[in-house]
């Protein structure tokens, strides 16, 4: 069968549907999901039960899949194998988390509106998140559109932005939450990632307004100038009409570009168990992101 996409906003994402993700995908499906990001952004897959093995399968059909902060915090993980990003509130003996626990430190940052990976160069290009357990209430992701953000900034503003660029910290949500006791060599693990604050999307030549929390400077400017014009720019983007908000159900595999979306994670009775399965690749020349 061939993939089938039912809008479910008006300005992006898509429901998809018509190919079964826990077998090999064949050329021609990669390259129709693919046009369905450039298009959609975000592409949101019912009934997905798929196993470690398939998650890594499916997602590596697009590109070589990325650690991303594991470079910083080597923690012992609960997954064991590092390519799946283990977006949950359970310990290694699993068990829910302690509320002070340090894993859940990266959920409250997940809850800030973000690009993954936005503070390494490659960036990351597409994520997959794939439900196991969620709770009975709250933990939804949200995702808002970077490219209608643009295209509604007024006009003496994008000609403002057009030759200025951002610094992207890994580390700066952290700070924000509090945390900042890291070494020197955490700090420099990831050196920041510079991007102008209007991108072009490779794949459908669209224009994006990339900010995001990960965002701390504005090349050139002062830090407290650049900060709260860094959030003005974020508080545009996530205006209620750019944004979807996705109800998990267990099986969900939502895929979404990070070159055209943020996303956060919301609030959740931290007693309760969240397991999802993350996996990202980077925008780099190997990937897969043909789509014809
Ligand atoms: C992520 C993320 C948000 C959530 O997996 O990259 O930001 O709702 N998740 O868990
Ligand atoms: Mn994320």
């Amino acid at each position: 069968m061939a993939l089938q996409l039912q809008p479910l906003h008006p300005l992006f994402v898509a429901q998809a549907s018509g190919i079964d993700l826990t077998k090999a995908l064949r050329d021609e499906d990669i390259k129709a999901i693919n046009a369905a990001m450039n298009q959609y952004a975000v592409l949101v897959w019912k009934n997905q039960p798929l196993s470690q093995e398939q998650q890594i399968a499916f997602s590596e059909s697009f590109g070589p899949l990325d650690i991303g902060l594991k470079r910083v915090f080597k923690r012992k993980e609960r997954l064991p194998d590092e390519r799946l990003i283990d977006i949950s509130n359970v310990d290694l003996d699993g068990q829910i988390h302690r509320r002070d626990s340090p894993k859940n430190l990266s959920s409250f940052a997940n809850q800030l509106w973000h690009s993954d990976s936005s503070f390494m160069s490659p960036r990351a290009a597409y994520s997959m998140l794939h439900a196991l357990v969620i709770p009975s209430e709250g933990g939804n992701t949200e995702f808002c559109d970077l490219r209608a953000a643009h295209d509604e900034l007024p006009q003496a503003l994008k000609a403002e932005l057009k030759d200025l660029s951002a610094e992207h910290y890994a580390l700066h949500t952290r700070i924000l939450l509090g945390d900042d006791a890291y070494t020197d060599e955490q700090k420099k693990a990831i050196p920041p990632a510079v991007w102008p604050l209007i991108t072009e999307h490779p794949g459908s030549k669209r224009s994006v307004l990339f900010v995001g929390v990960h965002a701390h400077k504005i090349i050139g400017w002062p830090i407290a100038e650049a900060r709260i014009f860094l959030s003005d720019l974020l508080e545009h983007a996530t205006q209620r009409r750019f944004v979807y908000t996705h109800e998990w159900e267990v099986g969900d595999m939502v895929m979404w570009d990070n070159r055209s979306t943020l996303h956060r994670g919301r609030r959740y009775d931290l007693t309760q168990r969240r397991e999802l399965r993350r996996t990202t690749f980077n925008d780099v020349p190997e990937a897969n992101l043909a789509a014809s």
